[in-house]
């Protein structure tokens, strides 16, 4: 092995610097791609993307890579080894931003076609040749590793085809060369959940030949280039699924299965998979043709697009947690009740080390025992456990306060009780520490006014279940400094969520949007429609779970709470809420949490009629124009800063239906003079509250 090729390999670092003196063949260069040849006749390729610290298969990058085959072809070597020159991984998949705004279906099948023609040449080298696998290899660039002859992974690799998230499947041929890889079986759930494996997994699964240690990648890549590696066979169970009824058979069971998860006609993803591979998987190389066509229908749909827009919206928001260069090492939280407590689990559960105080010993004690049961739903293992459980540290004398990087207040919502805590712990706090509170209504500045350093303070706005909700928003008054603000977005970032700037507004930007939407739904069961009609309204256009539904799993007195408060702060006109519904309050008919609200609860789960009349036409409007338009004025308002945020916060903190790309985006795909037709229409009918907002005028 020639100088700079091994002290390519020894160095993880994998900066690459020119392979131009001793290697035995002259190298070639393309923009993303190096090329050496070892003294065996090995030929090395690194996939080095230009100017980027990851790997991704842009179509720049995969035309070269047939620019680099047809060389390769021309002067054929004992061998190929392909692999990355970055530290980040082999390939984190196909370049996004390509497929933004594409329409033209013609167009994606002939450049896929180009595509898979040199993804075919590489599968058809007259030479072993082998992926050498590390970090992410997800997508295309799994894709073009199934091109090999072998995969051999690092420890740290983790391969997947995540296509699906996208609303998308495979379209590099992989959906053809995965199934007839693996078990076909293995291969559609891996690209129907589109789920990673890490190299572990994989191995056993068929995926990769093997695992090595970065010392032991010479002699491995010998082996297999010399034929002395046993590959991964496909077994039984492909040639059973070789025949038609076979696969027909276990595709009804796929439909049935990813129907539940996904309606197929808001995702269409995984039933076009299902049938691309029922009706084409005997036969390998007509499923990679057949699958061209599909992909590129995918593409130009709706769904698909909308899904890539969500997909840069939570870039977006991340990007939001990249500000700051501090970054938080231990919390301290204070009250340890449903929400406090929880919020100390995840933090430490996403590795950071918290205390947690409580006046009340067995609360801290039942936030620890959830904490614990996080684990077990996350299947951590018993030492991973112990380790979260030992950075959660139980405080009953509230000593951790001059220890924390940030404190997080999450005590009742009463104004006296926030205030004399902030009194007592302020003085103790160390010097750069931020404060933030989970508020859900108190005002921050009525909040701040005891407070000397009132920069510091912040809200961090968690939502219930902390664990489940990925979007924290972070609340703003007049006095937050810039580096409050973004140590808090950054925090925020740390333990893997997604940072929403609002302003301290009442109900700030998700309860307001999200409450028009409930008290409709009331209004509505007032006007004697069934619970379950209206959650099927919300349901059939996309929304995660039903609004009757979603209030019982809330709270119906923190939903009354909320109305009652918004209703008093805000000139908005909200729904006038039936009396018989504040008697059920009173009563104790909470739901979820006290087994009977709209629903009855049994075992966490709304007992439903399975008898359900068909909503109509008007239902699911009455329930979401009203969201639309309090999205519209929150925007109007600068609760949030544009209309990209916007619909990614109430996206993540809502699950408003992702594939119709946000709300504001939902309003524009309908076109912004029908919504305002329509809530027009409503207003005249319905009362006040459906009033069109003056922001669709101007935004038009
Ligand atoms: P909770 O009533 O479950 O918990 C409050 C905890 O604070 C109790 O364990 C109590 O013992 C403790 N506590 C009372 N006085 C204290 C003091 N002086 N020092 C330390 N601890 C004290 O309340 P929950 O629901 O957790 O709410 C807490 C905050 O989170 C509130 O501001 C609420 O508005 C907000 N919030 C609640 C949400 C929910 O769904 N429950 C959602 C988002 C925000």
């Amino acid at each position: 092995m020639t100088g700079p090729i091994l002290a390519h390999l020894q160095s993880r670092a994998m900066e690459f610097g020119p392979l131009t003196d001793d290697a035995a063949e002259p190298e070639r260069f393309w923009r993303h791609w190096k090329l050496a040849r070892d003294e065996q006749e090995v030929a090395w390729l690194f996939f080095d993307m230009q100017d980027a610290s990851v790997n991704v298969l842009s179509q720049e990058a995969i035309s070269e890579l047939g620019e680099v085959i047809e060389y390769l072809e021309s002067q054929m070597p004992k061998g190929l080894v392909i692999r990355s020159a970055k530290a980040s991984g082999f390939c984190a998949g196909a370049n996004i931003e390509e497929f933004q705004g594409l329409s033209d279906e013609e167009e994606i099948v002939s450049k896929l076609q180009e595509a898979h023609t040199i993804a075919d040449r590489l599968a058809a080298l007259a030479c072993p040749t082998v992926a050498l696998i590390h970090g992410s290899c997800l997508g295309g660039g799994l894709e073009i590793a199934l091109c090999c002859d072998y995969r051999l992974a690092l420890p740290d690799a983790k391969l997947g085809l995540p296509e699906i998230r996208l609303g998308l499947h495979p379209g590099l041929g992989g959906t053809s060369r995965l199934t007839h890889l693996i078990d076909p079986l293995e291969a559609m759930t891996l690209m129907l959940t589109g789920k990673s494996l890490d190299a572990r997994r994989a191995r056993k699964k068929g995926l990769i030949d093997a695992v090595i240690e970065e010392r032991h990648v010479v002699n491995a890549v010998v082996a297999a280039v010399q034929g002395k590696l046993k590959r991964h066979e496909s077994g039984l169970k492909d040639r059973i699924l070789a025949t038609g009824p076979a696969r027909q058979f276990e595709a009804r069971q796929m439909r049935a299965k990813s129907a539940d998860k996904a309606p197929p006609e808001h995702y269409p993803a995984p039933e076009a998979l299902i049938k691309l591979w029922e009706e084409h998987g005997g036969d390998a190389e007509q499923m990679r043709r057949a699958e061209i066509r599909s992909f590129a229908r995918l593409l130009t749909g709706d769904t698909a697009q909308n899904l890539i827009r969500v997909f840069f919206l939570s870039e977006k928001l991340k990007k939001l947690a990249r500000s700051a260069e501090r970054k938080i090492g231990q919390v301290h939280v204070i009250g340890a009740g449903a929400m406090g407590g929880d919020i100390a689990g995840w933090c430490a559960f996403q590795g950071l080390r918290v205390t947690l105080h409580d006046p009340q010993t067995e609360t801290i004690a039942d936030a620890v025992r959830r904490a614990a049961e996080l684990c077990d739903r996350k299947h951590r293992s018993v030492a991973e456990t112990r380790d979260v459980l030992d950075r959660l540290v139980p405080d009953p004398d509230n000593l951790g306060v001059a220890k924390a990087d940030l404190v997080i207040e999450a005590v009742p919502e009463k104004l006296d009780i926030k205030h004399q805590v902030y009194q007592e712990i302020e003085p103790r706090m160390q010097q750069d520490a931020l404060l933030a509170t989970n508020t859900s209504s108190i005002p921050l500045k009525e909040l701040a006014s005891v407070l000397k350093k009132p920069g510091r303070f912040i809200g961090l706005h968690f939502f219930n279940p902390v664990a489940k909700m990925q979007l924290v928003e972070v609340v703003e008054h007049a006095r937050t400094t810039k580096s409050t603000r973004e140590q808090a977005n950054a925090f925020v970032g740390q333990i893997s969520r997604y940072p929403a700037p609002v302003k301290s507004a009442p109900g700030f930007l998700v309860n307001r949007v999200l409450m028009p939407y409930l008290l409709e739904a009331i209004l509505l069961i007032d006007e004697g429609i069934a619970a379950e009609t209206i959650d099927r309204a919300a349901e059939n256009f996309g929304m995660p779970m039903g609004p009757v539904e979603l209030a019982d799993h809330v709270g119906l007195d923190i939903c009354l709470d909320v109305a009652e408060m918004l209703a008093e702060r805000l000139d908005q006109p909200l729904p006038e809420l039936p009396d018989w519904f504040r008697q059920q309050v009173e009563g104790g008919d909470l739901g979820r949490k006290s087994g009977k609200g709209f629903y009855t609860w049994k075992e966490g789960e709304p007992q439903k009629s399975q008898d359900v009349d068909d909503p109509g036409e008007e239902l699911p409007d009455r329930l979401l124009l009203p969201m639309l338009n309090t999205c519209m004025t929150c925007l109007r308002e600068g609760i949030i800063g544009d209309q990209e945020l916007l619909d990614g916060a109430v996206i993540f903190g809502t699950g408003f239906a992702p594939f119709r790309g946000g709300p504001l985006q939902h309003a524009k795909s309908q076109g912004y003079g029908k919504i305002v037709e329509r809530l027009e229409t409503f207003a005249e009918k319905h009362g006040e509250r459906f009033k069109p907002d003056p922001g669709w005028a101007e935004e038009r």
